[in-house]
């Protein structure tokens, strides 16, 4: 698992890029360049017509900007806040949780501010970067704060995840589909961040992508649907096994929700297809667990949070959040906005839905995609992405063996025909040779050369980008075979 590699890869070939990069970059943003661009809209693609499609679910898209009275209702503007602590000597600018946490190896997460202070005294913990001395541990707002208009006074904060823009359209989207429980509200766009001490590439980041669900339902009902996944068996990290340092734990969605890993059927349906999700892209088993958050951790208002983890090169790192976050968003908006946010059954009983909360990181998904995907090649002599078909930006090459004796008219007017249903690239600068490893290096499943042979026989060969087998297909049966290699 080279990191380095796979960045430095991840650039050349036009995935990501360091932010305004020409002026030094910004830590903790990064850009996408053109090859990044379809990856994400693919598996954004991918990833709505796995969540979205036939379960009631309806996708939104609201304003990255949110008054203050949004923030104050949904509880961010007072504790949406990191502990920091600051060198008193070079003014370098720490978390004060995670510093403690690295050099002493002990677990302070929901410690107060006094408490960190002290811990930071009594084990004379000292600026990593110059040895000085740390302040007091303070509080930092992680919401990048704006003033909405010309004239002062009016705060605007960018919103630190889409799932604010969901509660607060709840009643607009509710009155116009005239929707019955449960539904749900999807949003996927950029939230922001303003971490501290961004870091692991694109993992902490101050600009990022969610893929948000928020779905409303009502706690008496009971939802069957989950049951279509009873027998799924996923990988769990139970609160004992935290506290006493053991292993993982292989259960069924049954299981897990039995046990209370699973606080409620509707989120058993979720982690279930989650699990399915990640597995169909390429991503090990052995390498997805789900994390029952401590009881120390779970948010007040939480009735239960079971985090999705991927292992990455430096460790378990969350990637799907889920939260069943009760009634306690439209409660906070209703007292707030002073609107009623209740849902009304034809009976005209009332109650605040409750909500199902999974929260996807796009970004730390294509970081594990992309290092799952990876392989060093040796033998090959390039490093190439192993994508699947159906988040791989470029799905066919089609190339012409030389570049004369008519060869490159007949691979053009393949190529032609073909982009019509597929992500096709077409080259012709280069030998063969060259043209398969820069296929290779960015994913494309298969390569189509056109030959001497092609203008004969109307035959074509495909290269399989994992075998690097070649095959002979009559240019008439080329569609229908990609289509069934590439399902
Ligand atoms: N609405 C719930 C929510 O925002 P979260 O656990 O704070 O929950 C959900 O975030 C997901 O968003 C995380 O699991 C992670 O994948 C992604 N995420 C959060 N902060 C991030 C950051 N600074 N950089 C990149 N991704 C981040």
């Amino acid at each position: 698992m080279n990191i380095e590699k796979i960045v430095t890869l991840a650039k050349k070939r036009g995935f990501i890029f360091k932010s305004s990069e020409i002026y030094g970059g910004v830590a903790g943003l990064y850009d996408y360049g053109p090859l990044g661009f379809l990856l994400k809209q693919k598996l954004v693609d991918y990833w709505r017509k796995f969540f979205l499609k036939d379960d009631n679910i309806f996708e939104i898209e609201t304003c990255f900007i949110m008054p203050e009275k949004v923030f104050e209702a949904s509880g961010h503007l007072k504790g949406f806040v990191d502990p920091i602590t600051k060198c008193k000597k070079c003014k370098s600018v720490y978390r004060a949780d995670n510093l403690i946490e690295e050099k002493l190896k002990i677990f302070v997460e929901g410690k107060k501010s006094e408490e960190l202070t002290q811990i930071i005294k009594e084990n004379k913990l000292k600026c990593p970067e110059c040895g000085g001395e740390l302040e007091e541990v303070k509080v930092f707002n992680l919401m990048f704060s704006t003033n909405i208009g010309p004239i002062e006074g009016n705060p605007g904060y960018l919103r630190p995840e889409t799932a604010q823009g969901i509660f607060v359209n709840f009643k607009n989207v509710l009155n116009s589909l005239r929707a019955k429980l449960p539904f749900g509200i999807a949003q996927v766009n950029k939230s922001f961040r303003n971490e501290i001490s961004p870091r692991q590439w694109l993992i902490r980041l101050r600009e990022f992508t969610q893929a948000e669900i928020e779905f409303f339902v009502n706690p008496e009902e009971r939802f069957e649907k989950w049951k279509i996944y009873e027998n799924i068996k996923i990988r769990v990290l139970t609160r004992e096994a935290q506290r006493k340092n053991k292993e993982v734990e292989e259960m069924t969605i049954k299981e897990a929700l039995e046990r209370g890993v699973i606080p409620i059927d509707y989120m058993a349906y979720f982690i279930a297809k989650e699990q399915i999700f990640y597995e169909s892209l390429g991503i090990p088993k052995e390498a997805i667990r789900f994390r029952h958050i401590l009881e120390e951790e779970t948010p007040h208002y939480s009735k239960g949070n079971l985090d999705m983890e991927i292992k990455f090169d430096f460790g378990w790192k969350e990637v799907v959040g889920n939260a069943y976050r009760t009634d306690y968003d439209l409660k906070n908006h209703s007292i707030y906005s002073k609107e009623d946010l209740s849902y009304v059954y034809p009976d005209g009983k009332k109650i605040i839905p409750h909500v199902v909360e999974p929260s996807f990181g796009i970004e730390r998904t294509i970081y594990a995609i992309m290092l799952y995907s990876f392989v060093e090649d040796k033998e090959r002599g390039w490093d190439w992405f192993k994508f699947v078909p159906k988040i791989s930006p470029i799905n066919l090459g089609i190339f012409p063996l030389l570049k004369r004796d008519n060869l490159p008219e007949k691979a053009r007017e393949i190529y032609e025909n073909l982009k019509k249903d597929f992500d096709c690239i077409y080259e012709e600068s280069d030998s063969i040779g060259k043209r398969y490893a820069r296929a290779d290096e960015i994913g494309v499943n298969f390569c189509i050369t056109v030959d001497h042979q092609t203008l004969e026989d109307s035959t074509v060969t495909i290269r399989d980008r994992d075998t690097t087998k070649q095959t002979r297909v009559k240019i008439s049966e080329l569609k229908e075979r990609l289509r069934a290699m590439l399902a």
